[in-house]
């Protein structure tokens, strides 16, 4: 038990003989995680007078260990508030004994929240893993240790927690731990250590248990002090992202951020891993004056010798050993959101301070958590691990996580939520972009533009199945033919009986539908048309996909906003009647949702006005916006 209880709010009271253990603890909260905590920050002396005081007041209140302090509750009270706000992943905890000073990543355990766990784990030299030692192995230990793995983490603890649960028994302990060696030897871990513990009581927390004198290990405390976890090879090559261009003055242009890894010097040559191109640092400064050298992890600013064309995102790097440039790779994903993985959905991908749109182009397999093994899968769904290829819509310069745990990182942001949808973890940049370079072409989409006297754009036409986007997208096909524009219009219905004729109407599916629509109606731009595009597009990213794919005033967005009761009354082809009836699935407004477009070029409301106004609003739009000369026998049905 501890000595002295003192008020000590620093974290670090000595010099440690080893460097801090940063550990992660992965197990649920009925594992005994939060005692666990509580124990170690208790036996170090770690809380505060007042702080015991309470946790004794609550304990007797709310605790489940009768007339005992019930440790978990030092630690729940912030679980609770964080799954409220969920302001707060991964909370760090301070502890340290007279020989060394640990990190804590705590995060909470619920199955949900595997996601915290990832992001916790990517700085950690060592996990503890809880398990029950009266439940044994679940499936989430094995997923939580297949993520430590995953994410580098080289040695394990496996806490077998409760032990005073079943009489101290030493089969049950032995049983436990042949078990997740047998399951761990696939993974690439350096240690696993088994420790019989009891959170609650102590058992071979600090001090060796004389209730478990089977056991000839260490302490768990003694263990964490002592386990060296230096990673050997060190000298990683130098990687900077740059966070922000520092420019007060003319005078001064600096590059600030934090060193991902490696060293600088000033003199030492780097490279701009995008394009190529080679300077030498002048100076390393900080707020306390110039540098010699940085290293790993100093936020430091650093000016160059020549003036080159620097941005926010950019990667500095050693020339003698550059990153890989790519605009596909592969990658291990955690999907950490409700909503599923769409292969085909562009997603923003933020990897250190830079963000780009990024698609999953190929969903290879999932990993089963239970026996490591590979299954096929479509899609991924929360907390589940796959292996993709992906493709961002530019170039990115990075390292494979293995080898650079920064530059290799990104997750993937949900672009209708904002919330993030997965870790990833990239394996390799795929080698066929590497060999396909783009082929320069004499005649441009400007060139073919000005023969047909007009230029070319996207008529993109979104709303509900009968809400009227083909009757008008035809008018305005009609008119703009009359008038000797070049039109081509793609009909929702049309191309599904030919480019399409293999997808059918689940998520997925309508959006590598819209997908490849974006990547023709692109074409069709360079061809120098005007590209009339009717389909439902029920959600708003793949319509800000396609619009992000052509360029500034090429994609205009007609919303065709007739409302639901409308268009079931119309039912033009009694597709409603039957979706109604059960008779057909996923269908848009009645059991698949339909996301409205939050900033149109244009609205047209089917219930206020006809086609034929509806068409003539659009062809002036184009006049206004300079595409088309002006048209003006529209007719009198076109009155607007
Ligand atoms: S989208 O959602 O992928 O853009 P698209 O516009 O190509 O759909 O096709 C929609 C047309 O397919 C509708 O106008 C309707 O005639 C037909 N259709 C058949 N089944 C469905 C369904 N489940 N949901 C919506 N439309 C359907």
């Amino acid at each position: 038990m501890p000595g002295a209880l003192q008020a000590d709010p620093l974290p670090f009271r000595n010099t440690p003989a080893l460097p801090a253990l940063r550990l992660l603890t992965c197990g649920s909260v009925d594992d005994g995680k939060s005692t666990l905590i509580g124990r170690l920050l208790y036996e170090q002396s770690l809380i505060l007078d007042d702080q015991l005081a309470a946790l004794e007041r609550d304990s007797r209140r709310h605790g489940t260990d009768g007339d005992n302090i019930d440790f978990s509750l030092l630690v729940d009270g912030l679980e609770a508030e964080r799954e409220q706000g969920i302001t707060i992943d991964v909370a760090y905890r301070y502890v340290s004994t007279p020989r060394r000073s640990f990190i804590i990543a705590d995060t909470p355990g619920h199955e949900q929240y595997t996601r915290n766990m990832a992001t916790g784990a990517s700085g950690a030299d060592l996990a503890i893993l809880l398990v029950d030692a009266r439940k044994g192995l679940l499936t989430q230990t094995c997923r939580h240790a297949a993520i430590v793995s995953l994410t580098g983490i080289k040695h394990v603890v496996l806490a077998v927690n409760k032990i005073d649960l079943t009489s101290f028994g030493r089969a049950g302990f032995e049983k436990i731990t042949a078990d997740f060696k047998s399951f761990a030897a696939a993974l690439d871990f350096k240690t696993v250590t088994a420790i019989p513990v009891s959170a609650r009581h102590g058992d071979n927390i600090s001090k060796k248990s004389a209730n478990t004198l089977w056991y000839d290990g260490p302490s768990l405390i003694d263990y964490l002090e002592t386990i060296d976890v230096a990673e050997d090879g060190g000298g990683r090559p130098f990687r900077f992202a740059v966070q922000w261009v520092n420019r007060p003055h003319l005078d001064f242009r600096g590059f600030s951020g934090t060193v991902a890894s490696g060293t600088i010097r000033p003199g030492d040559e780097i490279v701009v891993a995008g394009s190529g191109r080679l300077t030498k640092v002048a100076r390393i400064v900080t707020a306390d004056g110039d540098l010699a050298s940085a290293a790993a992890g100093d936020a430091v600013t650093l000016t160059l010798t020549d003036e080159l064309d620097i941005a926010r995102g950019d990667i500095l790097c050693d020339p003698k050993n550059r990153p890989e440039v790519s605009g596909q790779f592969a990658a291990h994903l955690i999907w950490m959101s409700e909503d599923r993985l769409l292969p085909g959905r562009s997603y923003l991908m933020k990897a250190d301070t830079r963000t780009i749109p990024a698609t999953v182009t190929e969903l290879k397999h999932r990993l089963d958590v239970n026996t490591l093994g590979e299954l096929p899968a479509k899609t991924l769904s929360l907390n589940e691990v796959g292996v993709c290829n992906l493709a961002t819509t530019a170039p990115l310069a990075f390292d494979p996580y293995k080898a650079n745990h920064t530059t290799g990182a990104f997750i993937l942001i949900d672009r209708a939520t904002n919330a993030t949808a997965a870790a990833g973890l990239i394996a390799h940049g795929l080698r066929r972009a590497a060999n396909i370079h783009l082929q320069g072409l004499s005649v441009d989409k400007q060139d073919r533009s000005r023969i047909k006297h007009h230029k070319p754009a996207v008529l993109w036409f979104t709303g509900l199945s009968g809400s009227g986007k083909s009757t008008i997208a035809n008018l305005v096909e009609t008119r703009l033919y009359a008038h000797g524009v070049h039109t081509i219009l793609l009909d929702g219905d049309n191309v599904r009986h030919g480019l399409n004729k293999d997808l059918g109407f689940t998520e997925a599916d309508r959006v590598e539908n819209i997908r490849r629509i974006g990547e023709v109606a692109k074409l069709m731009t360079e061809a120098g048309l005007i590209t009339l595009c009717s389909f439902i597009s029920p959600f708003r990213p793949e319509r800000i996909m396609v619009r992000e794919l052509l360029g500034e005033n090429e994609f205009i967005e007609i919303f065709v906003d007739t409302p639901l009761e409308e268009c079931i009354a119309r039912d033009p082809k009694g597709l409603y009647r039957r979706a109604i009836a059960g008779e057909i699935k996923n269908f848009t407004g009645i059991d698949q949702s339909y996301e409205p477009p939050e900033a149109p070029e244009l609205i047209v409301a089917r219930d206020k006005q006809t086609a034929e106004q509806a068409a003539a609003r659009i062809v002036a739009l184009l006049t206004a916006r300079g595409l088309i000369d002006h048209i003006d026998d529209l007719g009198d049905d076109w009155s607007i």
